[in-house]
């Protein structure tokens, strides 16, 4: 949540911070802001309420410019979203001004003994306790006679501010005194440092240096940059100067562009077919009929000993990883627990030898999925991912794991990655099971199916145009109920999800047959209930559960296969699915239902890649 930028280097920085800060807007858009040091050796600063357009007016009204500067876009987390509460923010009579994401927990404390030494607070955040902090300790070495415009004291005053903080924390700091580095640090939240020619970045992720650089470093908790315009250095709290390796990040500027689309969210539903493909690839042995995955770091040794899985995640990666749950025990008989990673992190469950976890994840760095990863990594466990953004913290710390490959998805809610992880998790429970008691012909069958299904998740992205007319037609009801059962289950789940995200429209996800039990009282002639019915063994079961809506006024919304005349009879609207095998049903059945969130939000005139009170990134608990 909140993204950084910074540049130090020959350009004008302004054009760039603004551009990089609307690649960042989806990690939070309550505020947005930059501040830059002048030809003159002044930091001036902009900053506005609002999403980065506003800023870009606020600029162009009162332009700016320098060569060096930072931003930031914010989801507030301390004070609310006013002008004066935007990063960023100022430290003592101007000489320190920072952006920060993360969470000062000791804040409080830290504002009454600033306070207190005549530190005057004019905002409502956290972060502004740290600016103050900074710019103190720069003014106690000052008074010992230190110069504060050489860079060692600089960064001294920042290694005694963040040493005094508890919480977590990315910052980028420009000092008046030093009107040419940033100094950047990281203890919980994301930055990394672009490698440039003749000039450096700063950031929270990759996105902002799409086409400017594909060379960079990750910063670790505890460690520090110190970014010039043609060198940087990077120091860790304890083991000190340490020689940074460079990672080449492999986007080009289309993966992060709209193309065609009007919204990102579209366009990653309609990029399905190709990153279920491309979760896929390499991965497919047909000769020995499994998966094979590079990086799980384990021996077969270790693969054996396995038995017990445990699946952690939050959001639509914790819906991913119910259908794995079903999927592994289907195939590898394996007893798997799917957990939320927010309660994971703070239970104590037996986690004996031989359970192993996964931390499923698309960012790879959600505060709460790092946490429980590192709880079980504490216990003796291997840590394992299943993660999309290469880089990230989680993809870093992990021992082992898979990478989703489904490319940068943008739009706040998740689509594209949902169904990458399904995939992954159907090609996990095939190579757990070949080691088990599956047979070959069981796992060739497999594999063929998995490789029709971008094919048929094609076809299935032809149902767009019936999607939007029952959209037309409900997109003004006020509650949804999503019923599925076994595989599709989890894929209600997700699809009252999506329709709660970007609509702002009340709705749950249940097993069909749980409504009796009491949702069914929800349902009225004005409650459209939306049964994800595919063909399968459990279809007829699902059929009754669709009559007893029925009997009770309520309209019904079917997700079905293509000719299924008993589902049509029962149910006001039918949307068409290709047919497959029931295991795979959750990779065709979840993209009607993103479309009918997507459609429905549009209608209600929602903002569908930036819905309110949410970030894509959750780096805070
Ligand atoms: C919903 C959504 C969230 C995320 C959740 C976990 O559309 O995007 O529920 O799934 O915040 O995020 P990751 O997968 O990045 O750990």
């Amino acid at each position: 949540m909140c993204g950084i930028v910074g540049y130090v280097g020959k350009r004008n920085v302004t054009e760039f911070l603004l551009e990089g800060l609307r690649r960042l807007e989806y990690r939070g858009y309550d505020s947005a802001g930059i501040a830059v040091t002048t030809d003159d050796g002044a930091i001036q600063i902009r900053k506005k309420a609002g999403r980065v357009q506003e800023l870009a007016g606020l600029v162009e009204s009162s332009p700016v410019s320098g060569n060096i500067g930072v931003g930031h876009t914010r989801w507030a987390t301390h004070g609310e979203t006013t002008d004066v509460n935007s990063h960023p923010h100022v430290g003592g009579n101007g000489n320190v001004v920072l952006v920060h994401n993360g969470v000062i927990e000791n804040y409080t404390s830290l504002r009454s003994q600033l306070q207190a030494i005549g530190y005057v607070f004019r905002t409502a955040t956290d972060t502004e306790a740290v600016a103050h902090l900074v710019s103190h300790e720069l003014d106690e070495l000052e008074l010992i006679g230190e110069d504060v415009a050489d860079k060692e004291i600089c960064v001294r005053a920042v290694e005694n501010a963040i040493s005094k903080l508890k919480g977590t924390y990315g910052l980028a700091i420009l000092f008046q005194s030093l009107p040419n580095v940033i100094i950047a640090a990281r203890n919980g939240s994301p930055l990394v440092i672009g490698v440039g020619k003749g000039e450096n970045f700063v950031a929270s992720d990759a996105s902002p240096l799409v086409g400017h650089t594909n060379e960079v470093v990750y910063l670790a908790d505890h460690e520090l940059a110190i970014v010039h315009s043609d060198s940087f250095e990077v120091r860790h709290r304890e083991s000190g100067r340490r020689d940074p390796s460079i990672h080449i990040i492999e986007h080009a500027a289309e993966d992060i562009g709209l193309g065609r689309f009007e919204h990102y969210m579209l366009k990653e539903i309609f990029e399905q077919p190709q990153t279920i493909e491309n979760a896929m690839r390499g991965r497919l042995d047909d000769e020995e009929a499994t998966a094979h995955f590079g990086g799980l770091n384990l021996t077969p040794q270790q693969l054996r000993r396995i038995n017990r899985i445990v699946l952690t995640g939050c959001g639509t990666s914790w819906h991913a990883g119910l259908v794995g749950e079903y999927l592994i025990e289907e195939f590898a008989r394996l007893p798997v627990e799917v957990e939320y990673a927010s309660e994971l992190r703070y239970r104590n469950p037996p986690l004996a030898e031989g359970t192993m976890v996964f931390a499923i994840t698309q960012s790879g760095e959600t505060a709460d999925t790092l946490a429980a990863m590192r709880e079980c990594k504490r216990k003796g466990l291997p840590s394992l991912a299943i993660c999309n953004v290469v880089g990230s913290t989680i993809a870093r710390e992990a021992d082992g794991g898979v990478y989703l490959h489904a490319g940068p998805e943008v739009g706040v809610a998740s689509t594209k990655a949902f169904t990458s992880q399904v995939t992954v998790l159907t090609l996990l429970g095939l190579f757990l099971g070949r080691m088990r008691n599956l047979s070959y012909q069981a796992g060739q069958r497999i594999i063929s199916h998995l490789r029709s299904m971008p094919e048929v998740v094609q076809r299935t992205l032809e149902c767009n145009d019936a999607v939007r007319e029952v959209a037309e037609k409900y997109f003004q009801a006020r509650n949804a109920l999503y019923l599925g059962r076994l595989y599709n289950f989890p894929v209600a789940l997700e699809g009252a999800l999506k329709l709660k995200e970007i609509s702002y429209l009340h709705a749950e996800g249940y097993p069909a047959a749980e409504m009796k039990h009491g949702p069914i009282a929800l349902v009225d002639r004005d409650t459209p209930s939306i049964f994800v019915v595919p063909r399968g063994h459990i279809h007829p079961k699902v059929i009754s559960n669709m009559e007893e809506i029925k009997a009770r006024k309520g309209p019904i919304i079917a997700i079905a296969c293509e000719g299924d005349d008993k589902v049509a009879e029962i149910a006001d609207d039918v949307i068409c699915v290709p047919d497959t095998e029931e295991f795979l049903q959750p990779l065709v059945t979840a993209v009607p239902l993103q479309l009918l969130a997507y459609h429905i939000a549009v209608l209600r005139g929602c903002n569908v890649d930036r819905p309110r009170n949410l970030a894509k990134s959750v780096t805070v608990e």
